[in-house]
C-alpha cells in the first residue's frame, strides 16, 4: 500500500468574519493536541487569510484560498494571484470547486493555467471534480471526472501529478445532505486514480484524493476508509470545531 497521508480541508465557503474565525480557532487549535498522522487545511475567505495564518502560525493547521488567477500581476480588478496568497502565508488553494463553475463561469481552460500556476508559486492545489445528478443518472460520470482531469491537468507535468491534491465531489451530495455511499465514492475515485495513472503511474498512487459532498462526523470514517479516499473536503459540517475536529479524528 502507498504511503499517503491522509488531509481533511474545511470549505468555509462565504462564511466566517476575522472574529468568527478567530473565534474558531481558539476552539479548534488546542482539541487537535495529539491528534498525528492527518494534515488539516482551512479554506477561509480572502478577507480573513491573513488573521488565520497569524493564528494558526504555531499549529499543524495550514490555510488556503478558495480560489485565484492565474496570472501574477495584472489589470485583473477583483482578482487575487498565488503570488499574492504565498506573500499573506497561505499554503494551499482550492480550484474548480463546482460553485465556481456554476456561478461564475469558470471554466477548464482556466483551471489548466491556474493548477501549474499554482504549483508553480508553492502552493497545494485542490482541484475540485465531479458530476452532476443529471450526468449520473445518464451514466456519464466516468465520462464527466475524464473530460474534467484530461482538461484541468493538461500541463501538469506528468512527474508533478503528485503534488496535486484531487477533490471528487458530486455536484448532487453537496450542501445537500445526500452523501454519496462508499461504494459510490470509491468507484469514482478509483476512477480518478486509474486516469491519472494513465500519465503517471507513480504519481497516481502518492496523489491523495478527497471525497466530498454532504460529508458529516458519522459518515466520515467509512468514507475515508475506502482503500483509495485519502480525506475529505467538508462544506457546512466544516464551520463548527467541534464537528470538523471529529473528521479529522476519523481519517487520522
Ligand atoms: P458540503 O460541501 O460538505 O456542505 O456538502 C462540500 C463542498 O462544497 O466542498
Amino acid at each position: 500500500m502507498p504511503d499517503r497521508r491522509p488531509l481533511v480541508a474545511a470549505n468555509w465557503k462565504m462564511h466566517k468574519t476575522v472574529d468568527e474565525a478567530g473565534d474558531f480557532l481558539e476552539r479548534f487549535i488546542p482539541s487537535l493536541d495529539g491528534l498525528n498522522g492527518v494534515d488539516v487545511v482551512l479554506c477561509v475567505p480572502y478577507t480573513a487569510l491573513a488573521a488565520a495564518v497569524d493564528r494558526t502560525r504555531r499549529s499543524p493547521v495550514r490555510i488556503a484560498a478558495q480560489n485565484m488567477h492565474f496570472e501574477p500581476e495584472g489589470a485583473f480588478t477583483g482578482e487575487v494571484s498565488a503570488q499574492m496568497l504565498t506573500d499573506v502565508g497561505v499554503s494551499s488553494v482550492v480550484l474548480g470547486h463546482s460553485e465556481r463553475r456554476a456561478l461564475f463561469g469558470e471554466t477548464d481552460e482556466e483551471l489548466a493555467h491556474k493548477v501549474p500556476a499554482a504549483l508553480e508559486a508553492g502552493l497545494l492545489p485542490i482541484l475540485c471534480v465531479g458530476e452532476s445528478a443529471a450526468q449520473r443518472d445518464k451514466d456519464e460520470t466516468q465520462a464527466v471526472l475524464a473530460a474534467q482531469l484530461d482538461a484541468d491537468l493538461a500541463a501538469v507535468e506528468p512527474g508533478r501529478l503528485g503534488e496535486v491534491v484531487v477533490a471528487y465531489e458530486p455536484i448532487w451530495a453537496i450542501g445537500t445532505g445526500r452523501t454519496a455511499t462508499t461504494q459510490q465514492a470509491q468507484e469514482a475515485i478509483g476512477f480518478v486514480r486509474s486516469k491519472l495513472a494513465e500519465r503517471d503511474a507513480g504519481a497516481a498512487e502518492a496523489v491523495r484524493i478527497l471525497y466530498g459532498g454532504s460529508m458529516k462526523p458519522d459518515n466520515a470514517a467509512e468514507l475515508i476508509a475506502q482503500p483509495d479516499v485519502d480525506g475529505g473536503l467538508v462544506g457546512g459540517a466544516s464551520l463548527d470545531p467541534e464537528d470538523f475536529l471529529a473528521i479529522c479524528r476519523a481519517a487520522a
